[in-house]
């Protein structure tokens, strides 16, 4: 199934949900205006929205409030992907040159501030205080998990279980908020929003996955080539982890410190090659859809419907997209 046959079951609500979503981020200020038509002309796979709207219509059905949980998701994503653009130093996302590249950084990280207080106060002005409650803990967790990703580059010293952590933090929180505030939206059932809670943890678990796996085989749409770009930022990600952890001694020590050289004598051909040769790939995509299955079993106690059989196609769809 593609992303569009999942969001079928609530395609009306995300067009409906597009229009809350550009209104919410009207200013008065024309360089504001100019940034936002950009970023909203670029369109993200909206993965954020379509999980608020499909938990919402599982527990009971999409209302106003839910479209507000939507916006309020997508543009906190929308902040991070700007924040992290400078971060990361990139020059183009989805596709199309960053905010970064093309207004600079000292625009971008404003502008990435301006999209996380416009969200936080669609909250506030709607008394949608209880999404405030949830989304707040996920700020925290992307923020810290993404410095403490840095802290780790720097010793080059990851395993699975800090990678775990990290991933759950940076990624997971944010779906995890999504499938939590769409529940929220529709049902007063704490049973209910704990499973879609859990169901959105592990399935951003998954998705990130994924997401890592991707840079070692490259995203299909786009070059088609790996980019290896975590390798350039120093980030060990799943994959290397285990082919770390399988390799001899010797092989992972000059791979490692290839990576810790960087610049012309990091070789990422061979970085890919060698965490092919040592199973890297097929253990993090097992990985992956183990944190799917678990995704899915969170579903169990819901009735057959058209909403939770996207979910459960979501779950699936995160293991196996290319881009
Ligand atoms: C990118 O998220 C950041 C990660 C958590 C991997 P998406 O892949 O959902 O980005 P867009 O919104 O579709 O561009
Ligand atoms: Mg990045
Ligand atoms: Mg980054």
């Amino acid at each position: 199934m593609t992303l569009q046959d999942i969001a079928h079951p609530i395609q009306p609500h995300l067009e409906a949900f597009g229009h809350v979503f550009r209104d919410s981020l009207r200013s008065k200020i024309g360089l504001v205006e100019l940034i936002t038509k950009y970023i909203v002309r670029q369109k993200g796979k909206k993965v954020r929205p379509i999980l608020v709207l499909l938990s919402a219509e599982l527990c009971g059905g999409v209302n106003e409030k839910t479209y507000r949980g939507a916006t309020l998701v997508e543009i906190l994503h929308t902040a991070t992907l700007v924040h992290d653009d400078v971060v990361d130093d990139a020059d183009t996302r989805r596709g199309f040159p960053s905010i970064n590249a093309v207004w600079k950084n000292k625009i971008a990280v404003l502008m990435g501030d301006y999209l996380l207080s416009r969200g936080l106060l669609l909250s506030l002005e709607k008394d949608d205080f209880h999404f405030l409650k949830i989304t707040s803990t996920a700020v925290r967790r992307m923020s810290e998990g993404e410095l403490h990703q840095i802290q780790k580059s720097r010793k080059l010293d990851m395993d699975e279980e800090t990678y775990m952590t990290i991933i759950g933090d940076k990624t997971a929180s944010l779906l995890a908020t999504c499938c939590e505030i769409g529940a929220a939206s529709s049902t007063a059932d704490q049973e209910r929003h704990r499973c879609l809670r859990e169901f959105g943890e592990n399935v951003g678990l998954a998705f990130q996955i994924r997401d890592d796996v991707l840079d070692y085989v490259g995203r299909r749409s786009i070059t088609g080539k790996p980019t290896g770009l975590d390798l350039n930022e120093k980030k060990l990600t799943l994959p290397l982890i285990h082919a770390l952890r399988e390799a001899p001694r010797a092989e992972g020590k000059e791979i490692l410190g290839m990576i810790r050289h960087g610049g012309k004598s990091m070789k990422v051909q061979k970085v890919i090659d060698f965490v092919k040769e040592h199973g890297g790939l097929e253990y993090a995509g097992g990985r992956a859809h183990h944190y799917a299955s678990l995704a899915k079993a969170q579903l169990e106690s819901f009735p057959a419907s058209p909403s939770k059989a996207s979910l459960t196609a979501f779950a699936e769809f995160v293991v196996s997209r290319n881009k």
